[in-house]
Formats: structure tokens, sequence, C-alpha cells
């Protein structure tokens, strides 16, 4: 089966309203016309309803960076499923390591203490997971190891938890329909890029976990990003691999010329 590739830009915590639209005007030329490839943007909550305006009439689909497990109810500050629909949102980034309090670049005021305010855990994941599913979104779950973990040779161990955590109780059609982004923590916003087969390799070993638990169809239907550092000059080597389904961009996806590129390098 022949899998469309997926390159989402994930914006993080970048962009006013205004830079925002222009981020997505100077995108929609270089993505026009094109098939064969899924382009998403995931802007901060603010800047939603503006994007949604400026994609109009493009094949870019919106994307939250995340969201809550209940539909309603006393959650200050959280954002609901059927909000992101709402908001016009088709796809959800769930479980980014750095909502994991797992972060590739530490920062020196980023105590323990502060650190705990990050409490993402593989049962929330879980739970954002089931209940974007049952508003219609199309999550797209994400799992890393850090460079402490690869280290020890935890790196299979650790994001085999991951996806079994973060997707039990899921259907086989769920799985298949969904994205699942493997970002190496230590290859986040650091420039380094974990090197082409390795980074298949752990895509495939993410496939057979899904074969093993939802079934043959559930694991050649998903499709498994690869995520950190990607740039316009590595993009093509990693996306042309077996197991890689494009990308997860943040970085280079908040400038129109080299999210373009990165685009590109998903067709085949
Ligand atoms: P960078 O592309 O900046 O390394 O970020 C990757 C990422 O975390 C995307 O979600």
């Amino acid at each position: 089966m022949k899998r469309i590739p997926i390159v989402a830009g994930n914006w993080k915590m970048h962009k006013t309203i205004a830079e925002a639209r222009a981020l997505v005007d100077g995108l929609k030329p270089g993505v026009a016309g094109l098939t064969g490839v899924e382009v998403v943007v995931c802007p901060p909550y603010t800047a939603l309803a503006a994007v949604r305006e400026a994609i109009e009439g493009s094949a870019i689909a919106l994307g939250a960076q995340d969201v809550f497990w209940k539909e309603k109810g006393a959650y200050t500050s959280q954002v609901a499923p059927s909000m992101l629909v709402d908001a016009g949102c088709r796809y959800v980034i769930i479980g980014h390591s750095e909502n994991r309090g797992r972060f590739g670049v530490p920062e020196p005021e980023m105590t323990e203490a502060l650190l705990r305010w990050f409490g993402e855990t593989d049962e929330s994941v879980n739970v954002k997971t089931k209940a974007a599913l049952a508003a219609g979104l199309i999550p797209i779950v994400c799992v890393g190891e850090t460079l402490d973990e690869r280290r020890a040779g935890k790196t299979d161990e650790v994001i085999a938890g991951q996806v079994e955590r973060g997707l039990a109780g899921l259907t086989a059609e769920q799985v298949g329909g969904m994205v699942i982004a493997y970002e190496p923590v230590w290859a986040i916003g650091t420039g380094e890029t974990c090197d082409t087969p390795e980074a298949n390799r752990v895509c495939g070993m993410i496939r057979s976990v899904v074969e093993r638990v939802f079934g043959a169809d559930a694991a050649q239907a998903v499709r498994i990003q690869y995520g950190g550092s990607v740039k316009p000059g590595n993009a093509k080597e990693l996306f042309s691999q077996e197991h890689i389904d494009g990308g997860l961009v943040g970085g280079a996806a908040l400038e129109a010329e080299s999210f373009t590129q990165i685009v590109r390098a998903a067709l085949s």
C-alpha cells in the first residue's frame, strides 16, 4: 500500500496573527497544486482563526498543537476537541516532547520545579488521542527518546512503551488513520538530525509495534513522520526511506521558503 506522505509545520510558540498570515501567504504559491503530499500547519491557538481564513481555497490543512480530553466543563485554559473542529482544525499534535517536559535544548532557568509544569504522560496522551478521534480530528501522536535514554540503550524500549500506552484501547482502524511522529528529543531544535538509517530503523520499529498490537493493516496504513532538525538539505533523504512518511517540522517551518522546500522534498 502506498502511503501519502504528510509534512506538518509545528510553529510552537511563534507568530503573531499578522506574522501567521504573512507566512501562509508566502507558503501558498509554492505548495499550490501539489498532489501526493499532505501539508499541515499548526499555529498557536491565537492564530488559528486567522490561518483558517488565510488557507481557504488552498490544499493546506490546519492543525492545533494540543487538545484537552474533555468536551466541556470547568477546565480553565483547556481547549476541547470540538472547539478545534469548530476552529477549522483537521489535525492535532498530541504528546509533543516539550509538553512532556523533555527538551532538546534545556534552558538554565528551567528548574526541576518548573519542568514539572509540563505534565504530559502516556496516559494523558491516550485520553487526548481518544477524545480527538471521537471528535473527528486526526491525531499526530509524538514519541521519542532523550539523549540519556539513547546512551543507555533504551531507545526502542522507551518508544515502544510510549506507542503502546499512548494508543492503548484504540481500534486498528483508528490507528491506521492516524499519524505517529518519531521525534528524538536530542534532535529537536539542536541542529542535530538522527542519521537517516537510524531514523528509518526506529520508524520501522514503531511500525512493527503497531503491527503486533493492532495488526498488519493498521501498520501498513499508519503514517509515521520523522521530526527533529528537518531542513531543506536533509528532508529528501529522510523522506525517501521506507518507513518515513513525511516530517513534523519546527524551526524550518517558520519560514515560507524553507518549509516549501521541505514539502516538495516529500514528493516522489
Ligand atoms: P525542530 O525542527 O526545530 O528541530 O523541531 C522539531 C519539532 O519538535 C517538531 O514538532
